[in-house]
């Protein structure tokens, strides 16, 4: 991601090697922010990682779920890191889906004015779209995203074997936003995705592929317009005014958001059709999947 003076990797490997070669020496304290389902699956073996090299590390587990974006699990972070030691040197990782990288980008964003943050995404909607592209925020009582700042990682590495954890659904879920990039930017990707998906088996090339152009399209799109000033990075909204009503109507208990989504972007092709700003059969293609 070319960001300026801003700039930063994506890794998508599976190799441990790859990524400590890249972060940073003189950082010797890490503070691992997860949640508790992540926690019982990932944090030991990714502590480990890192005090096997010599590191130091704390953690914190932030609650599961939607709700652990929120201005209680905000406050925990901050004390939770001051009791740890963690100062202006130290690096925050985010591991985990969006909540996490969320709720843990806008605390390394705000924690002593702002200390380095890595994301590590553990979900494939994460892997392809929040961990990238320094959107965080935490909801409100009455509002979601409602208090957030624009605030970049210094490493996002996507490590695709933590999706053999993550259920089916959530996998579900992270192809709806694949799907929205080829929509968007690419008729060659889509064809290869219908195939991929008439198959119905993904191989673990077919993950780093997908996540690879994925981040491919949304670096590309953040790097013109990273506030969202311009018009530009709106366009990876496609689907989101509906999937956001969806989202709020059902008072986010029904649907994954990416499969909001999915229904959104059918819902948009829709009157984009009735409006004749679209042809039949691009309708027809988005309403296949
Ligand atoms: N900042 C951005 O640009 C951006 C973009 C899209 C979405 N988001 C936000 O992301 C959030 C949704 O993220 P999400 O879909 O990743 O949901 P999530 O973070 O809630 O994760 C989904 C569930 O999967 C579990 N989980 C995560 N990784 C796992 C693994 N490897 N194995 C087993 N279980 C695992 C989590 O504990 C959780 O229960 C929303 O709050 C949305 O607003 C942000």
């Amino acid at each position: 991601m070319r960001l300026k003076e801003r700039k930063y990797d994506v890794l998508i490997s599976q190799s441990t090697n790859d990524f400590f070669s890249i972060i940073k020496k003189q950082t010797k304290t890490f503070f691992i922010i997860t949640d508790t389902n992540i926690a019982k699956l990932h944090l030991k073996y990714l502590v480990n990682l890192f005090r096997q090299r010599g590191y130091n590390v704390k953690t914190a587990v932030i609650t599961a779920g939607e709700d652990g974006k929120s201005i209680r699990n905000l406050s925990y972070l901050y004390d939770k890191a001051l009791e740890a030691g963690i100062d202006r040197k130290s690096c925050a990782i985010a591991l985990g889906g969006g909540v996490v990288s969320d709720t843990a980008g806008f605390f390394a964003a705000t924690y002593m004015r702002g200390i380095d943050f890595i994301q590590i995404p553990t979900t494939l909607l994460a892997m392809t779209d929040s961990s990238i592209g320094g959107k965080t925020a935490i909801n409100i009582t009455n509002g979601k995203n409602i208090a957030g700042v624009f605030y970049q990682p210094k490493l996002v590495w996507i490590n695709i074997s933590f999706l053999e954890s993550l259920p089916e659904r959530q996998i579900r879920n992270g192809l709806a936003e694949i799907i929205k990039y080829a929509f968007i930017f690419d008729y060659k990707f889509y064809n290869y995705l219908a195939n991929l998906f008439e198959n119905e088996i993904i191989s673990s090339k077919d993950f780093d592929y997908m996540i690879y152009k994925s981040c491919s399209y949304k670096a590309k799109v953040v790097e013109q317009d990273e506030k969202e000033t311009n018009g530009l990075r709106a366009v990876l909204n496609f689907g989101h005014t509906y999937a956001h009503a969806l989202e709020t109507a059902t008072h986010y208990k029904n649907f994954l958001h990416g499969e909001a989504v999915a229904i959104g972007m059918l819902f948009a092709a829709q009157l984009s059709l009735k409006l004749k700003l679209c042809k039949q059969e691009t309708y027809n293609k988005v309403k296949k999947y």
